[in-house]
């Protein structure tokens, strides 16, 4: 019988071992351990950092386009390696493996994007109020970030913070989740082995309170760490801003979401409850940008609900390495279901009307559609509410799991303002064919994100993310706008006229002539 194997940290260029150790187990089959993951202590998390100091002038000092060359790199063997990584994906985690697939993807639709952009980097060129000096602005590195990412997401989250930071010349210390450590494990050797110098990238392993997530906002205070990353709760995220403000920093915050998705009265149908089942249950609703508020415009709630139900009974949800189709696989681990669960105390106690679920699914309590052993894993019946109102809690707080809320609207001005009625703003959707409901939406929604007649997923790598309210603090990751996370604008002025030249007061001035009346010429 094969060891399970211990996975050591990666950082300065070693393997770096421990004491403390922790597991990462196959979230549909928890007998199944993928492996074993030390617990980084404080100095660790300081080592790793350090490292990235040490190497940071020579990183910040190599040609843009050379760094984009080694993350160009990483997306071939990401290509490469896409289906072995998904699969690990999969049985680390749960997630179908068309959406593992789609997970690895975005990192390496990430990889291409920004090995091109290592390319360009623009700076500007600006005429200067005096002769003889030239005025330019240049993008120049932050310094070493740290970077804390969530587990539903192992490979497309963290590559939108650590690709575009490595390529603008930055240094990095990522603490993965503890919830999948094998995945990212597998993620940082394809990064390391694209040939980043040693202390360039740097991962330490595991927990977040009083652990390594937390050291690392630690290292702010210490001057380790010029910048963090972080995907997660709105209430951690409060604490990396308060540590980056008192620091003078502007951490990159991506954080919860409680996302509507609105059906008017003219909307087709068929496409509206394929895209309402998809945003409310893929994923096994663990995605920040999962609806969890449907807002249906009265007219044709009934025959919305009806249909929308009558899909529900219908979603084949199992093991998604055994079984390829299901919508759903298992939570990712038992303290995902925990949080999930609560979800139907607070139903009850507001006097909201459950339609459907049941909690856990077990063999022996599981909806038609499930397939395979359902006690082999954490499984959860997709969860229905009806009579959902903005006061009550489950319509306000994120609910990481398979449950929606159906709330009964009339007309577009209250389905805007019914949309906005939540603290969150990350993502959003209609699905109308009306130009001006399209547009007054678009118009009105807080929300970093807004999809017309689509879900209130499937951001894509070249666009911005991210969330107002209480989803973010306004930065954006993906695409060109992510640039702006991990670089600073240096203003540089270059002087050859050999003589001191004082902007605004040496500046040539041109008195005004006399005005022209149009009106005495003719
Ligand atoms: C997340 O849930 O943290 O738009 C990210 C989407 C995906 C990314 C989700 N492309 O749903």
């Amino acid at each position: 019988m094969s060891q399970t194997k211990t996975y050591p940290h990666l950082y300065a260029g070693r393997e770096v071992t421990g004491d403390k150790t922790f597991e990462s187990r196959n979230s549909s089959k928890t007998s199944d351990v993928l492996g074993i993951f030390y617990e980084a202590t404080k100095e660790q998390v300081r080592e790793a950092a350090r490292a990235a100091n040490a190497a940071a002038e020579s990183w910040a000092k190599t040609p843009a386009p050379i760094r984009g060359q080694i993350i160009g790199l990483v997306g071939q063997a990401m290509e490469r390696e896409k289906e072995s990584l998904s699969r690990l994906l999969t049985r680390e985690m749960g997630k179908t493996l068309k959406e593992a697939r789609g997970d690895v993807q975005e990192a390496i639709d990430t990889c291409y994007f920004f090995q091109s952009e290592g390319r360009r980097l623009y700076g500007q060129t600006v005429p200067s109020e005096m002769p003889n000096k030239d005025l330019m602005t240049y993008r120049r590195p932050l310094g070493v970030v740290g970077i804390v990412t969530a587990g539903n997401f192992p490979i497309a989250v963290p590559s939108w913070k650590i690709i575009p930071a490595l390529v603008t010349g930055n240094t990095i210390v990522w603490k993965p989740s503890e919830d999948v450590p094998a995945s990212s494990y597998a993620f940082a050797k394809i990064l390391l082995g694209a040939g980043l110098p040693s202390g360039v990238f740097n991962v330490v392993f595991g927990g977040g309170k009083d652990a390594a997530g937390q050291y690392m906002i630690e290292l702010m205070d210490d001057g380790l760490i010029d910048k963090m990353a972080f995907t997660g709760s709105s209430a951690v995220g409060r604490m990396v801003g308060e540590t980056a403000g008192r620091n003078l920093q502007h951490p990159t915050l991506e954080l919860g979401g409680k996302n509507p998705l609105v059906v008017m009265r003219d909307a087709d149908l068929d496409n509206a409850v394929q895209g309402a089942i998809f945003s409310a249950y893929a994923t096994g609703g663990q995605r920040c940008t999962s609806a969890g508020n449907f807002i249906i415009d009265a007219p044709i709630y009934d025959e919305f609900k009806e249909r929308f139900l009558a899909a529900v009974k219908q979603i084949r949800i199992g093991n998604p390495l055994e079984t390829e189709d299901v919508l759903y696989g298992p939570f990712i681990n038992e303290r995902f279901y925990e949080r999930w669960n609560e979800q139907y105390e607070w139903g009850k106690k507001d006097g909201a009307t459950l339609l459907y679920g049941k909690g856990r699914i077990s063999n022996d309590s599981k909806p038609e559609g499930f397939v395979g052993d359902a006690d082999s894993g954490i499984y959860g019946w997709p969860t229905v509410w009806e009579n959902v109102t903005p006061d009550m809690r489950l319509f306000q707080d994120e609910i990481f799991g398979p449950t929606i809320n159906l709330v009964k609207v009339d007309g577009i001005e209250q389905a805007v303002e019914t949309a906005n009625a939540v603290d969150y703003g990350l993502s959003s959707a209609i699905y109308t064919n009306d130009r001006e409901w399209a547009y007054a939406f678009k118009d009105n929604i807080q929300a970093g994100m807004t999809s017309i007649n689509n879900t209130t997923n499937g951001a894509e790598a070249h666009m911005p993310f991210g969330g107002v309210k209480s989803s973010g603090n306004g930065t954006r990751e993906s695409g060109i706008w992510v640039i702006e996370s991990y670089t600073y604008w240096h203003g540089v002025n270059d002087d050859i006229s050999g003589k001191l030249q004082l902007a605004q007061m040496d500046t040539a001035y041109v008195e005004p002539t006399e005005p022209v009346k149009v009106g005495d010429l003719f």
